[in-house]
């Protein structure tokens, strides 16, 4: 059966674009039904928009508060019928109020190897404290923030000379890889949430997430 996703994204898009194109190769057996924004003017609206994708802008500055913005987004999406809510560069806390009912259909991608640097500035941070690599976590997104248990992550080195940039440049490259077989295997029902663990083929996951070459086969 072919997976209906829904990606929520605040900036450029580059994560949407790549599950996009890999549900067009056939690596993702599945569409995106949605990209949907809260910020009316991100780049990713126009991106999708310009795949014939449909989008979705809800401006959060519009609601008292995140309880309310999470309500109304949810409500918002419940039309386009989600198996699957991929946040992609989504810089918008979620309260409990949205992530609840979505529990176990609800991923993110984090620019670091959790557990290490929840939070921003990921790159910058592991700059400063002299770590030799770097990477990026594919989650479930659980109530705590950046807590969820990991599906999948890629290790890049540090090198010499690398800033945020850089370094920021050499992990998205991998996220672009990851995030897709990631979503192909919660798709495909073989990743799953069980309480607050992640399970491959009903196995609990390690920490780090799956070994890719399982979540390939
Ligand atoms: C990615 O680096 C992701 O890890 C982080 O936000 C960035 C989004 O980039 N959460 P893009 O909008 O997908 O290009």
């Amino acid at each position: 059966m072919s997976g209906r996703i829904a990606v929520l994204a605040s900036g450029i898009g580059s994560n949407a674009e790549a599950l996009a194109d890999a549900c067009e190769d056939g690596l993702i057996n599945g569409s995106l039904c949605v990209v949907a924004s809260n910020r009316p003017g991100a780049p990713v609206l126009a991106r999708a928009a310009a795949r014939g994708l449909p989008t979705l802008a809800l401006d959060h500055r519009a609601y008292p508060d995140r309880a309310a913005f999470d309500t109304a987004l949810n409500e918002a999406l419940l039309p386009f019928e989600p198996d699957l809510i991929v946040l992609a560069g989504f810089m918008r806390i979620l309260t409990p109020t949205f992530i609840t009912p979505w529990r176990g259909r609800l991923v993110n991608i984090h620019p670091s190897l959790l557990p290490l640097y929840p939070g921003l500035d990921t790159h910058a941070r592991a700059l400063a404290a002299g770590d030799r690599e770097a990477g990026a976590t594919v989650h479930f997104v659980i109530e705590a923030l950046d807590a969820g248990p990991a599906i999948l992550q890629a290790r890049v080195p540090i090198r010499a000379g690398d800033d945020p940039g850089t370094l920021a440049a050499r992990v998205q490259r991998e996220e672009h890889r990851i995030y897709p077989l990631a979503v192909q295997a919660c798709l495909s029902g073989r990743v799953r949430l069980a309480g607050d663990r992640a399970e491959l083929d009903e196995t609990v996951l390690p920490a780090s997430g799956a070994e890719e070459a399982a979540l390939a086969r």
